[in-house]
């Protein structure tokens, strides 16, 4: 991943460039830098740490100049360091290139460089880029471009400056995002809109294989081969506002809290106008169509994965289709056994997972109908697959994904419920209460929101602690897993989540006094069973905190502490139950004074492999 900029206009390019990369840091920040052009020349200033570091370098000496690019890090070759850090430029700082990706015959390309004379000064695969310019460059930036992508092979989104074109940057993409946004005598380009929204809301979606000019005044799109590409003004249809922190101490907390918004976003527009079905008219599959899916892949990473897992029991219990969930990275690999009549459903917030992608291409190469679940409007998952259904999260920015995991198990629950109801697995009073019962649950987090004083406590109680565990069975056992890594990735605490049944087959050996263990318990059909399993951790003198449904009276026997959240249907309890859990994680990594929004060695959108 990474985080790319560009400006090019009559105002200051730094102060855009800062800004527009500090919209970005969520894609990459162990280092940051930028490059000018000043009086003539291309001036790069870059450094190891996070933006901030840079900032300050630049504080007394902010280069001058309306045209540059800038580039925020998340390391994949070489460590983070001065020399490693973006932009890369030729030894005589004529081509400067910023890049997220990576090139994958960077090796190659680079000892015969150097055969050739050419000095390289860091240790990323990027760098080859700019030399590759200088080699071939003939007077024309384009047509020099043009013949560096026939060489390079890899993912990419690249930003290129030349010395002798000083009006102009030149920018490309495969696999990884770009767009440019459209200004009045200045225009923008970015790795995602967070970056230009203050700017614009009228930008271009750069394709694969797409390498735009963009002038202060002009984007003229080519392919390859020289053709002319016409591309369609995208309009963004949210404001600034919702890129920042609004008040909010960080943007996780801001995402926690937007959920029962976001819920009431996506849900809008898919309930009939009675109120009583689900309406997925929006996809232009028949009923037909739909009927003869005799198997479901559901394919993600990572948290989307987590909603996945719900998605098979949404799917198999109410829809009896057969489902099967999968790790983006291990499916793309392992030839599932896949026909015409299989449909593959990839769920990704950010539309851009390079294994979830490289799913993708895998499931339609193999015959299967593909349906995307994503949140980002015109992501690559979004265009690669035949149907898309967006959740309405709006940006998150955050790196821990919290409104996206929501959004994403509300539209696979309606899914679902509509799937059911074609294939007449659904009883219509079921689907009807479903439906009552989905309505209701943005009101029954905002209820939730308003009580977590104990959360609060709890995190200072247990903040410390070197370990976790997360216990569930069936639906709970998913939320568990999604629990735990919250936890993980937020406040380091070594967290692992367990179906509860399981346990006594290895894990109960790393239960010892005090640990505590986060019990879910709020599944009717398997809560006896649940309490069993509460028993035994407590036997081995765990701290136990159950997350049950209110009014359930008996559980405080069997555990330390108790946080409730309201009764609602079996499906739709999962997206109650893990709130006080993302909270929890939220308040555990404060207690810990971990960075929140930036937690380590992470980045928010994982576009290499
Ligand atoms: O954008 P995606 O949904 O495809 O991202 C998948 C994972 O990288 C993502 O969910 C990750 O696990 C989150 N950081 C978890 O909070």
């Amino acid at each position: 991943m990474c985080g790319i900029v560009g400006y090019i206009g009559e105002k200051q390019a730094a102060p855009f460039l800062l800004d527009g990369m500090s919209k970005l840091e969520y894609r990459g920040y162990d280092s940051a830098g930028i490059a000018i052009f000043e009086r003539g020349k291309i001036r790069i200033e870059k450094c190891v740490g996070r933006l901030d570091a840079l900032k300050q370098k630049l504080a007394s000496n902010l280069p001058e100049g309306t045209v540059g690019i800038g580039h925020t890090r998340w390391a994949t070759h070489g460590r983070p360091s001065d020399r490693n850090a973006h932009p890369h430029a030729n030894s005589n700082g004529d081509f400067v290139v910023v890049h997220n990706g990576i090139i994958e015959n960077y090796l190659v390309l680079k000892e015969a460089l150097v055969e050739k004379g050419h000095q390289f000064l860091s240790e990323t695969d990027s760098e080859v880029v700019a030399h590759l310019l200088e080699e071939n460059y003939d007077g024309d930036f384009e047509e020099t471009v043009k013949k560096v992508l026939r060489m390079i092979e890899g993912s990419y989104s690249l930003v290129f400056l030349c010395a002798q074109e000083p009006n102009k940057i030149i920018c490309t993409k495969k696999d990884n995002p770009l767009v440019i946004g459209l200004g009045q005598g200045e225009n923008f380009i970015a790795s995602d809109i967070p970056a230009i929204i203050a700017k614009t809301r009228r930008t271009y979606i750069m394709n694969d294989g797409e390498i735009a000019t963009v002038t202060k005044d002009s984007v003229w799109v080519q392919d390859i081969n020289g053709t002319p590409i016409s591309k369609k003004v995208f309009e963004v249809n949210w404001n600034a506002e919702a890129a920042e922190k609004g008040g909010f101490e960080h943007f996780m907390l801001k995402e926690i809290y937007e959920q029962p918004k976001a819920l009431r976003d996506t849900m809008t527009g898919r309930v009939t106008k009675d109120g009583k079905r689900i309406d997925f008219s929006e996809l232009n599959w028949t009923a037909e169509e739909f009927a003869d899916i005799n198997k479901i892949f559901i394919v993600a990473c990572g948290t989307s994965y987590h909603a996945g897992m719900l998605g098979k029991y949404y799917f198999e219990q109410l829809a009896r289709v057969p489902v099967e969930v999968d790790i983006a990275s291990e499916f793309r690999y392992r030839s599932p056994i896949i026909d015409s009549n299989c449909l593959t459903i990839i769920v990704s917030q950010s539309g851009e997972t390079s294994d979830t992608l490289a799913a993708l291409k895998e499931a339609r190469r193999l015959g299967s109908r593909t349906l995307a679940i994503t949140n980002v409007v015109g992501s690559s998952i979004a265009r690669e697959a035949d149907q898309v259904v967006y959740t309405y999260a709006g940006p998150e920015i955050a790196v821990a994904s919290t409104k996206a995991y929501t959004t994403q198990l509300i539209v696979m629950l309606m899914l679902a419920i509509y799937v059911g109801e074609i294939k007449a697995t659904l009883p219509e009073e079921k689907a009807l209460s479903l439906v009552q019962g989905l309505k209701a649950v943005p009101e029954q987090i905002h209820t939730l929101l308003e009580n977590i004083e104990q959360l609060k406590v709890f995190a200072t109680q247990y903040g410390n602690s070197q370990d976790a565990f997360y216990l569930g069975r069936s639906l709970d056992y998913a939320v568990a897993l999604e629990g735990a890594l919250k936890m993980k990735e937020i406040s380091y605490i070594h967290a692992e989540a367990y179906a509860a049944g399981e346990l006594k087959h290895g894990t109960l050996a790393l239960i010892v006094e005090g640990v505590p263990v986060i019990a879910l318990a709020t599944q009717d059909d398997v809560y006896d069973k649940t309490i069993s399993n509460i028993q035994e951790v407590k036997a081995r003198d765990a701290v136990v905190i159950a997350i049950a449904l209110e009014g359930d009276d008996s559980i405080g026997k069997y555990v330390d502490h108790v946080i409730f959240v309201p009764r609602a249907d079996k499906y739709l309890t999962p997206l109650l139950a893990v709130l006080p859990l993302q909270l929890l994680a939220y308040y555990a990594a404060l207690t810990r004074g971990c960075d929140v929004d930036k937690p380590r060695n992470l980045a928010k959108s994982v576009t290499v492999e």
